[in-house]
């Protein structure tokens, strides 16, 4: 039975978050995901203009792919009512990993219900007592979860100090395997790691690499490759995990990518692909349709692109301080440093500018490092940015930010 003083204290430890302006309200979207949207808050329904999905192509809502979808329901129904080495593998599901394996230029790709999963299921699989992770401070926390459950040591470098990293590989020079992970892109900043350096490092120390490519797949690289692409180091990374609920669809998944035997033994020792459901229909269906598309144009990627840098040239001229001015990641920190600050500053631009944005601080970013991060995306059109970067400037200007 469920203590009384354990509830009291679960209520007393919500009211510090609340007091602290850190409590995670949810708005409920009752529109498509998209650039626009309708959203449900306090018992009124808002149209808003909404920039912090990881909508990076826009496509969420694409009407051919949601007829692609619907197909697969007709052919396949909702889903193989089974893990997949029991009854749960569908043809799709190979159709889809090795179309998925090919554009990535890897030998073969293992799917995962969400990339929390993959990256759940990658270090413990692969690396034992006698191995060692070389892990980036500022990785996603499922990797850094993932990480927990394997037997490996663990070293952890300071994400973008190159020397930290290389001592770390000295320290941990005795084990049998090395590894080193990183973000490919740290997600609350859009900084783009260092992988040629990481390479270089990794090659000189005789260590892995993995990259988790969550928030690059499909969008970053002039072909959507990702980070791998974008620094020059393809076939130079061993493993890369990524998701397929941000540019690939946006329906959720993810998955592995690396040699044939490695993405064996996966299939083999991976716990939350031998014990959890797969993808369901349309969202391998789907992924197969987008990985068409962004093979056969460039226009989304190039789209995204060009929203990216207008939207923060123009910002950086309002006089806001967003977080790195060369930047070239839709992510787009709008750093306002006080906590209460920022998520009055997301508040106002939701109830009074319809704008739709979240403010992030402790202890998802460094203390005093509050800040609004937009989201943009191949689904906004140059008015949608302009209407933003304007309420940007009203709501900064209200509250002594510009
Ligand atoms: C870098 C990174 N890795 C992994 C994930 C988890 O992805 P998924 O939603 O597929 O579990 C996220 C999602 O926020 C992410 O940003």
């Amino acid at each position: 039975m469920i203590k009384k003083e354990f509830i009291n204290s679960i209520k007393s430890e919500l009211e510090s978050i609340r007091e602290a302006g850190l409590y995670k309200d949810e708005y409920q979207i009752i529109s498509s995901q998209s650039a626009n949207i309708d959203i449900f808050h306090s018992g009124v329904k808002k149209h808003m203009l909404n920039f912090c999905a990881n909508n990076y192509l826009g496509l969420t809502n694409n009407r051919n792919l949601v007829e692609v979808a619907k197909k697969s329901l007709d052919e396949y129904g909702l889903g193989t009512a089974s893990v997949r080495f029991i009854c749960g593998t569908f043809d799709l599901h190979k159709k889809f990993e090795i179309k998925l394996a090919e554009f990535l230029g890897f030998e073969d790709v293992i799917t995962f219900s969400s990339c929390f999963a993959a990256n759940g299921a990658v270090f413990s699989a692969l690396l034992d007592s006698e191995d060692a992770i070389i892990s980036a401070d500022l990785n996603h926390a499922s990797l850094i979860d993932g990480i927990r459950l394997s037997k490996a040591a663990r070293y952890f470098y300071k994400f973008d100090d190159m020397a930290d990293l290389e001592k770390k590989l000295q320290e941990a020079q005795n084990h049998k395997n090395r590894l080193v992970v990183t973000d490919g892109v740290f997600s609350m900043d859009g900084d783009i790691a260092d992988l040629k350096k990481i390479c270089d490092l990794a090659e000189k120390y005789d260590a892995m690499v993995l990259v988790d490519d969550s928030h690059a797949t499909g969008l970053v690289g002039e072909n959507g490759r990702g980070t791998l692409e974008f620094c020059e180091v393809e076939g130079r990374v061993d493993i890369i995990t990524s998701t397929l609920g941000k540019a690939l669809g946006g329906a959720g998944g993810g998955f592995i990518a690396s040699r044939k035997e490695i993405i064996e033994k996966l299939r083999n020792k991976a716990r939350p692909y031998l014990f959890s459901n797969n993808i369901s229909p349309p969202i391998a269906a789907v992924g197969i349709e987008i990985l068409d598309m962004i093979s056969h144009s460039k226009t989304l990627i190039k789209k995204l692109a060009d929203n990216t840098a207008y939207f923060r040239k123009k910002m950086v001229e309002a006089g806001f301080n967003v977080r790195d001015k060369n930047g070239v990641h839709p992510v787009v920190p709008v750093m306002l440093g006080d906590a209460l600050l920022a998520s009055k500053f997301a508040k106002t631009m939701i109830e009074e500018e319809g704008i739709y944005v979240i403010a992030f601080s402790f202890p998802v970013v460094p203390k005093n490092e509050a800040r609004i991060r937009v989201q943009i995306s191949a689904a906004h059109e140059r008015d949608h940015l302009d209407r933003a970067i304007h309420a940007f400037v009203k709501v900064g200007k209200k509250l002594n930010v510009i």
